[in-house]
Formats: C-alpha cells, sequence, structure tokens
C-alpha cells in the first residue's frame, strides 16, 4: 500500500520559510511513499459549540476527512513565544475533536522545527510533542529535526541552496518512512 504522509505547516504567512521547507520535503522521491501538504489557513478558530449545536463548518469537515485519508504526518513548525503558533494548535485542536473522534489517533508523526535564529524553535518542538502525548500521535523520537538559521537557507525561487541541507532533510525523512514502516 502506498503510503500517504500529510504535511502540516505551522505559518500562514506567503513566504513562509516553513512552507519553504514543506516544499523541499514534498519534492522528495522515496518508493512506496507520497506527500501532499495539507493546508490550515483557512481553519475557523475552533469553538466547542460548532461540534456539540451540529453547526460544524465546512472547512472543518474537510479538514477533518483529508487528515482521515493520510496515513502519517510531518509537522513543520517554526516558533511563536517559545511555543507552537496559534494556526497549528487550532489545527492540532480542530482534528482532535469530538473526543471521540480525534483523527490523529495512532498516526506516526514527525516534528521539524525551524528558526531565524539559534535555538531552532525547540520550545516550539517540545510543547507539539507534548499534544502528541494525548492525541496518541506515535512521534519518531530519533532522529530529533531542529533547524537553526532557517532563513538562509532559501534560494529566490525558495530552493534549498546547499547540497548537505537537502541531505540532512532527505535523510530525516527518509528515517521517518523507516518509523512509520516499523509502526505499521
Ligand atoms: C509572534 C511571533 C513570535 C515569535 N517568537 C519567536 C520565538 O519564540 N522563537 C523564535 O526563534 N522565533 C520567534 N519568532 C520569529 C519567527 O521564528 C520568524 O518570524 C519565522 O520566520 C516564522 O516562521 P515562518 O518563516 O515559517 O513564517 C516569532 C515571530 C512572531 C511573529
Amino acid at each position: 500500500m502506498e503510503n500517504k504522509i500529510g504535511i502540516i505547516v505551522g505559518s500562514l504567512r506567503k513566504e513562509s520559510f516553513s512552507k519553504k521547507l514543506a516544499n523541499a520535503v514534498a519534492d522528495i522521491q522515496l518508493d512506496g511513499f507520497e506527500f501532499e501538504i495539507v493546508s490550515i489557513d483557512n481553519l475557523p478558530v475552533y469553538n466547542q459549540d460548532f461540534d456539540d449545536f451540529s453547526n460544524v463548518p465546512e472547512e472543518y469537515t474537510v479538514f477533518r476527512n483529508k487528515i482521515k485519508e493520510l496515513n502519517a504526518f510531518i509537522f513543520i513548525t517554526p516558533e511563536y513565544n517559545r511555543s507552537i503558533p496559534g494556526c497549528l494548535k487550532n489545527a492540532v485542536d480542530i482534528g482532535s475533536r469530538p473526543s471521540d473522534q480525534n483523527v490523529w489517533d495512532n498516526k506516526p508523526a514527525a516534528v521539524f522545527s525551524s528558526s531565524p535564529g539559534n535555538i531552532a524553535a525547540f520550545g516550539a518542538n517540545h510543547h507539539l510533542r507534548q499534544c502528541f502525548v494525548f492525541l496518541n500521535l506515535l512521534v519518531m523520537q530519533q532522529p530529533e529535526v531542529y533547524i537553526a538559521n532557517i532563513s538562509e537557507w532559501f534560494d529566490d525561487e525558495g530552493k534549498i541552496k546547499k547540497e548537505e541541507n537537502k541531505e540532512f532533510i532527505k535523510s530525516a525523512v527518509e528515517s521517518f518512512t523507516q518509523w512509520i514502516t516499523r509502526i505499521n
């Protein structure tokens, strides 16, 4: 069976480094695996009343159904104030409800975090992992993927400039595919 890996990006901005990284991951060719970037850009802020009173926005239904279709997820996150951006937490929350219909349950995940700074969004990376415990997303422990100085990574076309950085990302994604195979 072809494994379909969803890529979820914790940034809404057009020139996002995280979005460029997501495109680079989606371009990787690996037998038996395909990638799909799942947009979270138009998801309304989560309100439990939508679920409790059967007034679920169409955007939630489309997103939840897409997540159900996919077998595994790479979360690519920047860091906002030493945590994950609100848009990413919102997407995670929408997928988690109603509580007996958590669409993340029992699926493999990986976290790639990045920052223009030196700490490589360590705080965001680990806050996201904390959510995954409750959601039962089976997160790859090693290798951990932290990218510092991400603003130096891309050329004017949004492609990764250095071969060694391309190799680093490819090898992290390959490790993740091994993790998926191991726990499936
Ligand atoms: C509200 C806000 C908070 C931020 N907080 C942090 C932070 O805690 N740590 C960090 O390394 N960068 C922080 N930054 C800078 C982001 O890393 C930078 O804007 C990055 O480019 C965002 O990712 P993106 O390029 O994928 O949109 C913050 C940016 C914003 C807008």
